[in-house]
């Protein structure tokens, strides 16, 4: 049987069941890891009245700080594959009455979307971002220049093997395949301009920064 170890990239079925099952008590699990998420969305300087792709958004964590940030007249697109991270969202959206977030369920290499947002944001999500299709799409969908941020856990340095440990532990509970873990930004790296990564959580935890470079074939607004 295949195992996040063994596999040597992202399984979209596995990582349904997984995500299934983590729904429930997901908020809960992530409340140590929150000051990574107000870096990350700090990072995105975003502007009043901006749309904004959260990419795998799940329970939609992200999204009082993304509405903070772009105000009433901003647009949050939440896209997330699994339907029980995504009914969360839809609470969390219903009880704060946003009107202005839309929310689509869909494997982000296939989400269809309005093009012309103003940034990205990918929060932990390690399976997106080792697939070149849903980069490829979530890219194609950004204004040139467009700022894009990604977070996630990484392997430290050797010597720091406590951090390793957590991200091991961690990875195989939220990942699907532990490729790429050296370098989880590079995927992305690669079709940005202006790359920053610096790490965070004592190294087991980066966030990488960059522009969506100008040229590329885009979906119109
Ligand atoms: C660790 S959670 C992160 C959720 C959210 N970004 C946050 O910050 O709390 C990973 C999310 O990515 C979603 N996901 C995994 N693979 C995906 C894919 N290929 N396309 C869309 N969503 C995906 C999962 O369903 C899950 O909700």
């Amino acid at each position: 049987m295949a195992t996040p170890v063994t596999r040597r990239r992202p399984d979209p079925a596995a990582a349904l069941a997984q995500y299934r099952r983590r729904a429930a008590c997901y908020d809960f699990e992530l409340a140590p890891f929150e000051p990574v998420r107000l870096q990350a969305v700090a990072a995105l300087h975003l502007q009043r009245g901006a749309t904004v792709l959260d990419v795998g958004c799940g329970t939609g964590l992200s999204f009082p700080l993304l509405h903070g940030r772009i105000g009433a007249g901003g647009h949050i697109v939440g896209i997330d594959q699994s339907p029980a991270m995504l009914a969360r969202a839809r609470q969390r959206v219903r009880e704060h009455g946003w009107g202005q977030v839309q929310l689509v369920c869909a494997p982000a290499a296939a989400a269809r979307l309005a093009g012309g947002a103003d940034a990205a944001l990918f929060h932990l999500v390690h399976d997106v971002l080792r697939d070149d299709a849903a980069l490829v799409n979530v890219l194609r969908h950004l204004k040139p220049g467009a700022q894009v941020v990604a977070t996630g856990l990484h392997w430290a340095p050797p010597w720091l093997w406590p951090a390793n440990a957590f991200v091991l532990l961690a990875a195989l509970y939220s990942a699907t395949s532990l490729e790429g873990l050296a370098r989880p930004w590079d995927k992305l790296a690669a079709r940005l301009d202006e790359v920053a990564v610096r790490e965070v959580l004592g190294g087991a935890m980066f966030i990488a920064s960059g522009s969506c470079r100008a040229g590329r074939r885009r979906v119109k607004p």
